[in-house]
């Protein structure tokens, strides 16, 4: 399998990419975009984690500094101003790609001899640039996997969950393009949260990969505390497994809008199951073995 990823390095994006590394996947580029963190320090982020994985050779572009349309204010509350929770990780010796995202993903795809899978762990800002780029670029991807939306509450606000509430706009034309993404939204990665086994699991890793990840969930643990969030969610290991394996996941089909004109309800996604099949423009994953999930992130952070 060959795999895109774009993310916004962030805690569980961070995760998700040190899971990624470790699995048998062709990981042919990967992008920073505006979320979790500023758009250069998810890009130094994703950088340095690709090193750190011993991934140094993987291509990795820098994408939107903004939305599509609305401003962004960076709030370093849950992922810390770092992104990574403070945990330290050698910075990468690779030089920087200079060329945009948005035009790396489109080159990258055109040129692609397979499908190739695309997940997306953040915004969708370059997604959808990349799309109005070359909308012919639906046809070279395999599988749009998303962590974003929700079929029932959001996160950032009562109605929004953040990856959408950051562009809603890049959401609403992406499920325009055809591309047909799977969504995977908060009503299944809240099921899928680190349980103390998992952090006694975590205690016990010895490798350089499994401190820096002990390093993190530690900020992200006290974060869900002080929130009262509960279980620390795997939002990102979610997608990027659900895209390896597609038996983790159960979807089934909807149409999925996306409001943008409220200020209340910015960012909802209304998901209606009822639409007849040629309606609908989404697979939303509605089930999820979340202790796959758990274990097999624990057992890519055990090899190294
Ligand atoms: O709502 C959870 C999502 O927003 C995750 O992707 C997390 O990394 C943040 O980007
Ligand atoms: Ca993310």
């Amino acid at each position: 399998m060959q795999m895109l990823l774009d993310c916004d390095p962030g805690i569980d994006d961070a995760l998700a990419i040190l899971t990624l590394l470790r699995e048998p996947v062709d990981v042919i580029g990967m992008s920073a975009v505006v979320g979790n963190v500023p758009v250069e320090t998810g890009f130094r982020n994703l950088r340095d984690l690709a090193a750190f994985a011993g991934r140094a050779d993987i291509p990795v572009f820098r994408g939107a500094e903004l939305p599509l349309v609305r401003d962004y204010t960076f709030d370093p509350t849950v992922h810390g101003v770092d992104g990574l929770g403070g945990a330290r990780i050698p910075a990468s010796p690779s030089p920087r790609q200079e060329e945009h995202a948005a035009t790396a993903i489109a080159r990258i795809l055109r040129a692609s001899k397979e499908p190739v899978t695309w997940v997306a762990t953040g915004p969708l800002t370059n997604v959808a640039l990349a799309l109005r780029l070359d909308p012919s670029l639906v046809d070279k991807v395999s599988r749009l996997v998303v962590m974003g939306g929700s079929t029932l509450r959001g996160n950032v606000t009562p109605a929004a969950e953040f990856n959408v509430y950051v562009d809603a706009e890049a959401w609403q034309s992406v499920l325009s393009s055809g591309i047909r993404p799977v969504m995977v939204g908060l009503n299944v990665t809240h099921m899928v949260g680190m349980t103390e086994e998992d952090f006694a699991v975590a205690e016990g890793i010895k490798t350089p990969v499994g401190q820096v990840a002990r390093a993190m969930l530690a900020f992200y643990r006290e974060v869900h505390e002080q929130g009262g969030w509960g279980e620390p969610k795997l939002h990102d290991v979610v997608a990027v497994l659900g895209a390896i394996s597609p038996e983790l996941l159960e979807t089934r089909p909807a149409h999925v809008a996306v409001e943008t004109g409220s200020a209340l309800t910015y960012g909802m996604t209304v998901v209606d199951e009822r639409e007849a099949p040629e309606r609908c423009n989404c697979d939303v994953a509605v089930g999820v073995d979340a202790a796959a999930m758990r274990a097999r992130m624990l057992k890519a952070l055990q090899s190294g």
